[in-house]
This record gives structure tokens, sequence and C-alpha cells, in this order.
């Protein structure tokens, strides 16, 4: 094979058709079973947008209230899960914590391997209730906090920040949260989500799929990039040192995190939708030093390297106003991506076709073991 052919992280490559969503980078437009995702995110709730991504269809009245009813009744963290958190490690990043406890739910589920859609339907739907309990569980934990029951009189946004904080959130803090899952809930063939289709494609099951998922958007080139963007701005400090970071940054090649994209090369079509609720979070909470941070830091690099901020570089910051850790921001996008991963792992399974593709050797021609002597 010619080393042309060959496309090193599969860039260009189309590899399949899909129906969740389109990424548009001419246009610079996102759609979400052909809604754009500004307009989901200024008119939905995350369990519509959910709903929308696994029927294609937004839920009437009576699918939305079934479906809510039914995730509301799922919240609870088991005390099975709940055991096997606590045995890990408290220095375990949540997203190993993460991902065990999916996989112990995965593991203790009776339908486990039945790949039925209905079946599937059914496990992405528990996923979603039930990732909040771990997410907000662990964070509590490394505080030294007791774990906080769901309560079933809030929405999925509403509750996720309740069981963190033990707080109801206000409206901007809610809103600010609500639009940044509906923003990661889904994103086409992105890597997590690929390697949730290749995981499908051997016909094994969704729980493995979105381990292996998780597992993938833990890198800081994929998800782990929220995280990174908080632990750079600690770094840096105060805007006026953002110049001088950069001078050294740059000439040692650090990857900026939060900046550049594998599709988008004009600008992530999220971020002025994430942006516009950051500042709403900026102006309630006061937090002009780190907005100041923020825009000095992406006008110098942009200037610089004519790389544009992704998603990830307005919601490290959203997240970190709301109050999660920075160690949580990850599980964050987990709790969002798991609608889209089981959108894709339920189109996979529809239509499937072992994903195998070539390799071309490029190692020691054929040689043999000394002494060996062969039999006929
Ligand atoms: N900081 C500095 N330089 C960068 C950055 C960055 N964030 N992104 C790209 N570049 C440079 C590369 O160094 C490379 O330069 P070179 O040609 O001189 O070697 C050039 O731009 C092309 O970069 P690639 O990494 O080859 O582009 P690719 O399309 O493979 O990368 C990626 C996309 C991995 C996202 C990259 O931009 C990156 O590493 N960004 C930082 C991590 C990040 O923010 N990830 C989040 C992705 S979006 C999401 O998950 C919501």
């Amino acid at each position: 094979m010619a080393d042309a052919d060959i496309r090193k992280g599969l860039a260009g490559v189309t590899v399949d058709t899909t129906a969740v969503s389109k990424v548009d980078p001419e246009s610079n437009s996102l759609l979400y079973r052909g809604y754009p995702v500004q307009e989901l995110a200024a008119t939905q709730s995350f369990e519509a947008v959910a709903h929308l991504l696994w029927h294609g269809e937004l839920p009437d009245a009576e699918q939305l209230a079934a479906f809510e009813r039914f995730e509301r009744a799922h919240r609870e963290l088991d005390a099975d899960v709940r055991a096997i958190i606590d045995a890990l490690p408290g220095h375990a990043h949540p997203m190993d914590v993460l991902r065990t406890a999916v996989s112990a739910i995965g593991a203790a589920a009776p339908d486990v391997s039945d790949n039925a859609r209905n079946a599937d339907l059914r496990k992405a739907r528990l996923l979603l209730a039930k990732i909040p309990a771990i997410v907000a569980y662990d964070q509590r934990r490394r505080r030294g906090q007791e774990l906080i029951a769901p309560r079933d009189d809030l929405d999925y946004s509403r509750n996720f920040l309740w069981m963190t904080f033990g707080e109801e959130p206000d409206d901007v803090v809610a809103h600010a949260f609500t639009v940044s899952l509906i923003l990661y809930a889904e994103h086409s063939f992105n890597a997590s989500t690929f390697t949730a289709r290749v995981i499908t494609s051997t016909t094994s099951d969704l729980y493995s799929a979105v381990v292996g998922a998780i597992g993938a958007l833990k890198g800081a080139l994929h998800g782990g990039a929220n995280e990174a963007v908080m632990h750079v701005f600690d770094e840096i400090g105060t805007a006026d040192r953002v110049g001088p970071w950069l001078d050294e940054a740059l000439a040692h090649k650090r990857k900026i995190m939060g900046f550049g994209h594998r599709v988008y090369k004009k600008g992530d079509s999220r971020v002025p939708t994430m942006k516009a609720a950051l500042d709403t979070l900026v102006e309630h909470v006061g937090a002009a030093d780190l907005a100041a941070l923020y825009d000095e830091l992406e006008s110098e690099f942009v200037a610089r390297k004519g790389i544009y901020p992704n998603l990830d570089y307005p919601s490290g910051p959203a997240y970190h106003l709301i109050g999660f850790d920075t160690l949580t921001f990850t599980p964050l996008f987990v709790a969002a991506r798991v609608a889209g991963w089981s959108a894709h792992i339920m189109e996979q399974a529809a239509s499937n076709a072992l994903i195998r593709p070539l390799s071309a050797y490029d190692g020691v021609p054929e040689r043999h073991v000394a002494g060996y002597v062969p039999t006929e």
C-alpha cells in the first residue's frame, strides 16, 4: 500500500453515513437530527434533546412526560455501585471512577447482552439517569461530604446540581448548565463515538461500548481538554501574564488546550452559544478576572496561530464558576455525550458491518527462529 493511501488518524476519511447529526465546517453549523444545536439550546430541555437523538423527533408532551418519569425513577445511586466507588482509591481520576461504575452497572444488568433496539433504548435511558449520581457522589466524597439523595421534583439539570452541591441552583446557573449539556450531547464521528461504534460493530453490548467511549473521551486531545483548560488558567494566573506564558508554551511546542479542532478549522460552531452562557455566569458570580484571562488568551492565541477555541474552552471556566472541581469537568461531558453515544450505538447496530480496517506492515521482513526445523 502506498503511503499516500494511508490517512493517519483517519483524517478526512468518511467511514459511514449517520442520520444522528451533521457537522458542516463550511457553514460552521451543527445539526442534531436536522435542528441547529443553537435552536435546541435556546428552547429545549436536555431530556428532550436526548429523546430527539434517540428517536429522530422531538418528544410530544406525553412522550416527554413518560421519559421524565422513567429518568426521575432511576436516579438513585445503587448500593452495590456505591460500594465499588468507595473501594477505589481517593486519588483515582473521576473519569476512571465513572468508567468503573458504568462497567459495574453493565455487569449487574440482567439484559446486558440483549442487543434489541428496545433493550438498548432502556439501557441508554438508565445510564442517562444514573450517571449524575455517580459524578455528584464522586465529587462529594473527594470533598469529604455525604451522598445527597436525588429529588424527583427537579428536572435533570437541576437535580444533577442539587445532588452535587446540596442546594437548588438558580435559573442562571441551571440554564448555563443545561446549555452545556445540550452542546456536548452529540458531535458525529468524534473519537469516543467512533470507539463506541467500533465496539458495537463486534455485536458487543451498549454498556461495553459506553465504557470504551469513556476511555476515549478521557484523553486531553478529546474530552479531557475541558479539564486541561482550567489547569492552563491556573498556570497562567492573570490576564497580564498571558503574553510571556504563551511565548514559553509555544517555544516548547505545547498544545494549548481548548483550541483547535480536527473538523472545524474556522471556529467551533458551539462556542458562541457556550460563551454567551459563560458570560451570564461571569456577570452572575462576579468573575471579571477570569473573563479577562479568557479573552486575553483567546485573542493572543488566535492572533499568533490562527487557531480558534473549541467547546471545551468556554465550558471549562463555566463549570468552574458553577462550582465543580476541575477533575469533574470531563465526567460532565460524559453525562451529556452518553445521549449521542447511545444514538450512534443503536444506529450502528441497526445497520451493522464489523469495523475492521487494514494496516500497511512496515516492520522487519519475514525471518526465522534460530534452530527451528520444520516438521514437514
Ligand atoms: N495548540 C497549539 N498548536 C495547535 C493546537 C493547539 N491547541 N491545535 C493544533 N495546533 C497546531 C499543531 O501543532 C499543528 O502544527 P504543525 O503543523 O506546525 O505541526 C497544526 O496546528 C495541526 O494540528 P493537528 O494536531 O495536526 O490537528 P488535528 O486536526 O489533528 O488536531 C486537535 C485537532 C487534536 C483537537 C488539536 O487541535 C489539539 O490538540 N487541540 C488541543 C486539545 C483540545 O482542545 N481538544 C479538544 C477537542 S474538541 C472537543 O473534544 C470538544
